[in-house]
């Protein structure tokens, strides 16, 4: 594969979907080859842009006709390698896929195609007082079929869980072309398989969402943001544990460190937020129908907190500004070249000295290498970020990543296997889920079209 595509293939694609969004000019199709981080860069012979759950049928059906593998793409914010034709696959965007029901207030739910941002739901859902609660940087670009098919976490995961606990139904084109819909949206449902719940995660490897029914939240009357800084990592992890027993509408619990904040004033041109320039930074955002700020200010007292690094942000705009320090990490990183990216959850209790060994980790491997570390720090999630690596040099990669399931936890916190991970899968899962998961891959996806490349290879 790679090699393009027969004249009657593509005459074949283009009666489905229509000669226009069949993507095979080199510069249409880039965009659609490389992630955004850089680090993954491969080749099509075609970008195919269904419509319709019929036109992804269609071209699903043809892919297994033709032994075409094909990689399912949103937005393309993915980090590890799962969307991009890194194998020469057909890319099959679902970006076209962007209807919205109207809004089910009763229900508090809406109907979105896999093409819909998340930035759109929010959009719809506010105009009702309601929100979705998986929320992220990429809001802008991220869409409804990526966050699903990879269970994005996001920011409020802390508060209402990633996507698969926001999921109340799923549509689905399986890999001989069959469609699961599911979309009912019942609060209670207990009739079998959790067929939402099996999709959501399984990184466009068993079928291609093409919609899924979400449940939204109330939006919050007051919101309230503070950016603390902490001596040290440890102390970080137990302050957030103290002020989440005393306050059950903490909404995000983000931690970073000096060195990334002096990274994003830098290169995004902030000023820092305090004069003092503590090691360790905490975000934390609190929300719900009475103010909660007195509460908040309540909770920081005596947990660590050094007095003169505390900023505390009510009004929308400044609590913008008090988050950028935080959202900017992932941008101002890619400025020093592809990092690698290395997604993990730790049990809470080894997640402060995990960051203050992981340095040493990478510098033992590779000491030209810098190690930036920021984080859900609430749900025990670092992202370790090393630059200064080639793109394919994974020696750092499996350093990090067996360190951390040593140490019991997760390789993948929240973007998912890809690629970039498979290799070090069997340090988290048995040889008996490992077969568990090559019999769904059989049952779901017959011909092995479905993102071979990814999660099992
Ligand atoms: C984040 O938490 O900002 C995202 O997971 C993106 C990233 O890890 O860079
Ligand atoms: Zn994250």
């Amino acid at each position: 594969m790679g090699a393009g595509l027969s004249p009657s293939v593509r005459a074949a694609f283009a009666a489905i979907v229509g000669a226009a969004n069949v993507l095979t000019d080199a510069d249409a199709r880039s965009g659609y080859e490389r992630d955004w981080t850089g680090r993954f860069v491969g080749s099509t012979p075609a970008v195919v842009r269904p419509r319709s759950v019929d036109e992804v049928v269609d071209c699903v059906r043809l892919c297994a006709a033709e032994g075409l593998a094909v990689v399912p793409q949103g937005g393309n914010t993915g980090l590890v390698g799962g969307g991009v034709p890194l194998a020469g696959e057909v890319v099959l965007s679902t970006r076209r896929l962007d209807h919205l029901s109207a809004i089910d207030t009763v229900a508090a739910q809406v109907t979105a195609g896999a093409g819909v941002t998340l930035g759109a739901v929010q959009d719809a859902a506010r105009a009702h007082g309601l929100r979705y609660a998986v929320d992220l940087a990429a809001r802008h670009s991220a869409t409804v079929g990526g966050t699903v098919a990879t269970n994005a976490g996001g920011l409020h995961v802390v508060r209402y869980g990633a996507t698969r606990a926001q999921l109340a139904g799923i549509e689905a084109v399986l890999g001989d072309g069959s469609v699961i819909r599911h979309l009912g949206g019942l609060a209670k449902d207990n009739t079998g398989y959790d067929l939402a719940g099996l999709l959501c995660g399984s990184e466009g490897t068993l079928a291609v969402v093409t919609a899924a029914r979400l449940r939204l939240v109330p939006r919050p009357a007051h919101a309230v943001v503070a950016l603390v800084g902490l001596p040290d990592p440890s102390t970080a992890v137990e302050a957030v544990a103290a002020w989440r027993a005393v306050l059950p509408d903490l909404e995000a619990a983000e931690l970073f460190l000096a060195a990334g904040m002096n990274l994003v004033c830098d290169t995004v041109g902030l000023r820092p937020p305090f004069a003092a320039r503590p090691p360790v930074y905490v975000l934390v955002e609190v929300a719900g129908a009475e103010d909660p700020t007195d509460r908040l200010a309540a909770a920081l007292e005596g947990t660590g907190v050094e007095h003169d690094a505390v900023a505390v942000a009510t009004d929308e705009r400044r609590r913008a500004e008090l988050w950028r320090y935080r959202e900017e990490h992932t941008t101002a990183i890619n400025t020093l070249g592809p990092p690698h990216k290395l997604d993990v959850t730790l049990p809470l209790g080894a997640l402060g000295r995990f960051v203050d060994e992981v340095p040493g980790i990478v510098a033992a491997v590779a000491p030209a290498a810098r190690t930036w570390l920021f984080g859900h720090v609430g749900d025990g999630n670092v992202h370790v970020n090393v630059t200064g690596l080639a793109p394919d040099d994974d020696r750092v990669d499996g350093a990090v990543l067996e360190a951390v399931a040593g140490r019991g936890g997760s390789i993948s916190a929240e973007h998912g296997i890809g690629t970039a991970k498979r290799r070090w899968l069997a340090l988290n899962r048995s040889p008996a889920e490992l077969a568990a998961f090559a019999a769904l891959k059989h049952a779901l996806d017959p011909a092995g079209i479905l993102n071979p490349a990814v999660l099992l290879g």
